[in-house]
């Protein structure tokens, strides 16, 4: 299938209790890995890419990034019959029409670092504009922090106000809306709990889809209580790369000698296809692209 807009699979997750799973790729093969397993779970799903992974793909020049990973989407998308999305994930205002330009079928701009006017105003320019073209558009309130291993003030983060996530959907028609809800980027163990009761207040004045961010740091069981209240699209990042670079290192351990990236390639892609399976069953997407 040519790459879709996965708008109305949010929509109807939304509907039934279910989500999306948004996975982020660095690599080729994680991009292979997660269409393959979306076909193998007959799931909708979400490639997604964030800005660092557009640097490391463009060798340090991220329209390079985006122009590469567009094509990568496109064939991968086309590999398989199930919908696949080609997101981008934390862009800024300049990314955002860089990708729209470029293919994405969905964008997100992230204005966690703006104040509340500034990051509504851009939200509502940058929808109009993705509108136009068919394209989703998610967009921000509150702030998942993203502190890359460093320690971080965990009473700093600054979770959404239900007042303002309604205010916000409702002036800029954002398709999707992450909010904050204690979770945290980059998190390699499932230590951290929802707020679940602002997500039902947030939930009670909100329609649009809302969105986690930082899953891979979420206990399981918040997620699935978060999910049947109406999270709707769930982002996998840290849960893959460690798939995929444990499986790198436990063949690199087994056999020293061993030069051929194909052989340490092919065990993390198969690693990865086993995680992004497993999450999309988690999720309750597995069946659901019919
Ligand atoms: O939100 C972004 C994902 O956690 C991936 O982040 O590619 O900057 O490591 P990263
Ligand atoms: P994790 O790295 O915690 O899985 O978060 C993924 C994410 O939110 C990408 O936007
Ligand atoms: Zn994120």
């Amino acid at each position: 299938m040519t790459l879709q807009n996965v708008y109305p699979w949010i929509l109807r997750a939304q509907k039934e209790g279910w989500a999306v799973g948004a996975f982020n790729a660095n690599t080729l093969e994680q991009v292979q890995a997660i269409v393959i397993a979306a076909q193998a779970e007959h799931a909708p799903a979400i490639i997604q890419v964030s800005r660092r992974a557009l640097t490391y793909i463009g060798s340090d020049n991220e329209i390079q990034g985006l122009k590469y990973i567009a094509a990568i989407g496109k064939v991968a998308a086309e590999s398989v019959t199930v919908p696949i999305a080609l997101h981008l994930d934390h862009g800024t205002e300049s990314e955002v029409l860089q990708a729209i330009a470029l293919g994405f079928t969905s964008v997100m701009f992230d204005g966690d670092g703006l104040p509340f006017d500034k990051n509504l105003s851009i939200t509502k320019r940058l929808c109009n504009t993705a509108h136009s073209l068919g394209i989703c558009m998610e967009a921000e309130v509150g702030e998942v922090p993203k502190p890359d291993g460093k320690e971080y003030d965990e009473s700093a983060i600054e979770l959404t106000q239900p007042d303002e996530a309604a205010e916000f959907a409702k002036a800029t028609d954002a398709d999707t809306l992450a909010v904050a809800l204690g979770s945290v980027h980059g998190l390699k163990a499932k230590t951290v709990s929802l707020d679940l009761d602002r997500l039902k207040e947030i939930r009670s004045r909100v329609t649009t889809p809302l969105v986690l961010h930082g899953s891979s740091g979420v206990s399981d069981k918040d997620i699935k209580q978060g999910v049947s209240m109406g999270l709707c699209k769930v982002n996998v990042a840290t849960q893959l790369s460690q798939a995929f670079t444990g499986a790198v290192r436990e063949v690199l351990r087994k056999n020293e000698e061993l030069i051929d990236p194909r052989k340490y390639l092919v065990a993390a892609r198969n690693a990865q296809i086993e995680i992004v399976r497993k999450r999309i069953r988690f999720l309750g997407a597995s069946g659901k692209a019919k």
